[in-house]
């Protein structure tokens, strides 16, 4: 609840007169993340501090939601671990927490008649790219274990789907998310030395790291650095409110790409901070970063017609919220 993605989705949720509640362990934010949240949203939440692999406070959480805001229509879940790199060095863990946490969240569902299930996926879970743009039908493949994690947890779905026709499930497959709430109040807290590139190049732009380590100048793209479908956390959790209002009339199982359909570079991505915030952004180019492709950005279009939603923010309100936001995390 209290992540980047969940954080966002309370935000939107609450303005839009939907009653939350939610729960984190704290493993990626912090009780200040909390703590600003309420104060954009104007209340206490409802809220209880549970690790999703923790079975009794999960239930716990539930009891205490279904007292104060009445029966739970939906679950959304976002809670899981998700660098690529980490998940190589610690696989069981990743396994653990992401596969063994949704399942324990999937019986506490059942135990509670909740039939509704929002599942953050990943575009990682394509692996290597079969083609560009991704849609929906390409193949998939695991090449890390937080891949798999995603991966082996959106064929669990397809099996409990199949099981009980009264499940609405959707797998929402995440591109890259980027930018902040435009009110500055919340955003990613990346802890220690960020895996993903705007946090780090924002890093660079505050002054606490002193490059950009450009993974690789030589692949197949439009200036040989890595392209991705960079999208705005509030594009993203809006996709998430447009696939939980088409579940509630409609049973079965349903997955969307989240993107943009638009691929940049990295050096482009490193330019236009520099033309938005005024600041040089010093970087070098590196050695390729194992497992990483060329090119990935998406086929957004299965979201535009069976949702009607489809990303409103340009890359320059991505980098400028994010801007606003690092500025205030970095005081
Ligand atoms: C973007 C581009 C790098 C850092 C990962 C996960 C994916 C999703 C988003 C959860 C690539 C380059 C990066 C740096 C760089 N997470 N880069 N220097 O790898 O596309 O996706 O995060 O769902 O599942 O796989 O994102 O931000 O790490 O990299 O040059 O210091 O920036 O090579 O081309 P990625 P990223």
């Amino acid at each position: 609840m209290t992540g980047y993605i969940a954080s966002h989705m309370v935000a939107l949720l609450h303005e839009q007169g939907h009653k939350v509640s939610g729960v984190d362990n704290f493993s990626n934010s912090t009780i200040e993340s909390l703590e600003r949240l309420e104060t954009l949203c104007e209340t206490d939440l409802v809220f209880e501090e549970v690790d999703v692999c923790n079975e009794e406070r999960l239930k716990f959480a539930l009891t205490i939601a279904t007292k104060v805001n009445g029966p739970i229509d939906a679950v959304m879940h976002f809670a899981g671990l998700k660098a690529v790199g980490e998940s190589s060095k610690i696989p069981l863990h990743y396994y653990q927490t992401n596969i063994a946490g949704t399942l324990n969240l999937l019986g506490c569902m059942r135990d509670f008649g909740i039939k509704q299930f929002v599942f953050s996926s990943s575009a990682t879970v394509y692996g290597v790219p079969e083609t560009t743009p991704l849609h929906e039908g390409c193949r998939t493949q695991s090449t890390n274990p937080y891949g798999r994690s995603k991966l082996v947890i959106e064929e669990l779905l397809e099996d409990i789907a199949a099981a009980d026709p009264e499940m609405r499930i959707t797998r929402l497959r995440y591109f890259n998310p980027v930018g902040a709430h435009p009110s500055g109040l919340i955003g990613e807290l990346p802890n220690g030395i960020p895996n993903n590139l705007m946090p780090y190049v924002f890093k660079v732009a505050t002054g606490e790291l002193p490059q950009v380590n450009v993974f690789g100048n030589d692949y197949e793209t439009k200036d040989g650095t890595g392209v991705r479908d960079y999208i705005h956390v509030c594009d993203l959790v809006s996709g998430h409110l447009s696939a939980v209002k088409h579940l509630a009339k409609n049973k079965g199982l349903f997955t969307f790409n989240l993107g943009t359909g638009k691929g940049y570079s990295v050096l482009e991505m490193i330019q236009r901070t520099e033309a938005i915030t005024g600041i040089k952004i010093p970087y070098a180019i590196s050695e390729r970063r194992p497992g990483d492709v060329g090119e990935v950005y998406a086929d957004a279009s299965l979201a535009k017609h069976v949702l009607n939603w489809e990303a409103e923010y340009n890359l320059d309100d991505m980098i400028y919220h994010q801007w606003q936001w690092a500025r205030k995390a970095d005081q």
